[in-house]
């Protein structure tokens, strides 16, 4: 497998990755209903791109020669920088949006989000937030996700990033981001998320039972180590 920075002549790949695995498979696309696989949304699309401009995102491509596969993006880990006030901005937009199904996800996403003050509790100025970690179904299983986590903080601690953190929906992706040195932070169980009815508003199938804010930590040996003009 290879394993490169995505750049804008693959942002194109990236998403028709995403159309036939993430915007499907996800476990609160999928208990949406927001996507059939292959199929686009237009909110999520938006999303993806504007994470991709980040340029802090990676893919791992098959390179295998021989493979019927070759060359197709195998999974990718979009993530992008989070500042002081984008999640109050980013939800005050989403009371705008027309799509139902990706309002009720991202009302979740940053209302969890915003319970705590990240910035405040690490004394940082900028996240790395890894908003999107999606392995072709073809190719799941063989740890390329977990591959892309690794590869993911060295991204971070080249830009000087303090600390990363991740808003994991499901079982395999908690226990994926733990295994690389990430820790739980806070969770939200999704029985317990609820309506004014008392009705579930996200109704997550088995094995995956609740959201969880992890976040890790980077330190630098001494602070000559941290690349200079992004230090923070
Ligand atoms: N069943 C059982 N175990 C699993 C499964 C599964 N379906 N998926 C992963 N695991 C376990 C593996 O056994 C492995 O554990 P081990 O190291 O103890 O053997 C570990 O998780 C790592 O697995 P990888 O092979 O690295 O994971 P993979 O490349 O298959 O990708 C992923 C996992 C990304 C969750 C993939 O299934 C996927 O794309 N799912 C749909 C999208 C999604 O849910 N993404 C995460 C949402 S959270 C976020 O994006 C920040």
């Amino acid at each position: 497998m290879e394993y490169k920075v995505i750049t804008e002549e693959h942002f194109e790949r990236v998403i028709e990755h995403l159309r036939g695995n993430f915007f499907a498979d996800e476990p609160l696309n999928h208990a949406a209903g927001l996507c059939q696989h292959g199929g686009g949304n237009a909110e999520l699309e938006h999303h993806s791109l504007a994470t991709l401009q980040d340029q802090l995102s990676l893919m791992a491509v098959d390179g295998r020669t021989e493979s019927a596969t070759y060359g197709q993006i195998a999974g990718v880990i979009l993530n992008g920088i989070l500042r002081p006030g984008d999640t109050e901005e980013a939800l005050e937009k989403l009371q705008h949006s027309m799509d139902d199904n990706y309002k009720k996800i991202f009302e979740l996403l940053y209302g969890h989000s915003l319970q705590v003050d990240l910035f405040a509790r690490y004394n940082v100025e900028r996240i790395f937030d890894v908003r999107i970690l999606s392995v072709d179904a073809r190719f799941r299983g063989q740890g390329i996700a977990k591959e892309l986590v690794r590869r993911a903080e060295q991204v971070a601690r080249k830009s000087g990033f303090r600390l990363l953190k991740a808003d994991a929906t499901g079982i395999f992706s908690q226990k994926i981001l733990c295994s690389q040195g990430f820790q739980p932070f806070s969770e939200q169980l999704y029985a317990k998320y609820t309506n004014e009815a008392g009705e579930i508003i996200l109704p997550v199938e088995a094995p995956h039972i609740k959201l969880q804010l992890l976040t890790k930590q980077l330190n630098y040996e001494n602070n000559k180590d941290i690349p200079s003009m992004q230090q923070q």
